[in-house]
């Protein structure tokens, strides 16, 4: 039996449940420290400063990973830290293509932030080919896109902008946060980097502010960890934890529920 033969709500459980292998705990423990014994001088273990890895913190990201189908999954400390980081994968003299329809805190972050590094930016309805195509420049190097997009729920068709960016060699990056892995997995669809404002539907509790980025290759998934790293917004680990646990529910908040009997 293979995971595609389960249910959605099974299939979410089992890829949550990665058992503690000191204790075999089902639910990771929570492990506040921000420093990790070492060994030996030389040779650091797999753990040794929280903002570098944690136990806790790994179950979430490979969670988040394996539900969108990707390669590797970081959480930050919110939607924001997240989609910041994901745009810091840019560099100066860069341009990027932006969904017109897109967060406003997303749409703030673009024209107040990126231009004092350097960064261009255009906004395009990326629903509309033709004026996609006619936004590329030489130097453009990403397409972000967000379906449904707040507040307007307006939805792009994804395979869509995949197929022209890929064609002139620019990646794409969806912010997946109003779908969830459950009725959307970008990375299926061609995309290179998922974002979640973590915020939302999977924390599902309003207790949390939390944001996860998932890429699809090893190499963006390099480059996104060294960001996480060197910048630090990582996510706190009591809030890793709460994030995991309303994630595990998250089938039965998003279905329909049954007719009363
Ligand atoms: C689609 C979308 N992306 C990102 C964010 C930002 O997330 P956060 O509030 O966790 O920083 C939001 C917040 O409303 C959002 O709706």
């Amino acid at each position: 039996m293979s995971l595609s033969d389960f249910s959605d709500a099974t299939k979410v459980i089992k890829t949550t449940t990665k058992p503690d292998p000191a204790t075999g705990a089902l639910n990771p423990p929570i492990q506040l420290s921000s420093t990790f014994e070492q060994k030996d001088l030389d040779h650091f273990g797999k753990y040794d400063y929280t903002r570098s890895g944690n136990p806790t913190r790994d179950v979430l990201e490979d969670s988040i990973a394996e539900l969108e189908h990707g390669t590797r999954g970081f959480a930050f400390a919110t939607g924001m830290a997240a989609i910041s980081t994901a745009f810091l994968t840019l560099h100066q003299g860069d341009h990027v293509i932006v969904t017109s329809d897109v967060y406003g805190g997303t749409f703030r972050l673009v024209t107040e932030l990126l231009p004092n590094y350097g960064i261009e930016y255009d906004f395009v309805d990326c629903n509309d080919p033709a004026a996609l195509e006619a936004a590329f420049k030489s130097n453009t190097k990403v397409v972000y896109i967000e379906t449904p997009a707040n507040p307007t729920l307006k939805v792009t068709d994804i395979r869509q902008v995949v197929e022209i960016a890929h064609k002139h060699d620019a990646l794409v990056f969806a912010d997946n946060t109003f779908m969830t892995p459950i009725f959307q997995k970008p990375l299926d669809l061609g995309v290179d980097l998922v974002l979640h404002s973590g915020t939302k539907f999977l924390a599902g509790h309003s207790d949390i502010l939390a944001g996860l980025i998932v890429t699809k290759t090893k190499e963006l998934g390099d480059a996104v960890y060294f960001i996480q790293n060197a910048m630090g917004a990582t996510l706190g680990i009591s809030d890793c934890w709460l994030l995991l646990r309303g994630i595990k529910t998250l089938v039965f908040g998003s279905r329909p529920k049954p007719a009363m009997r």
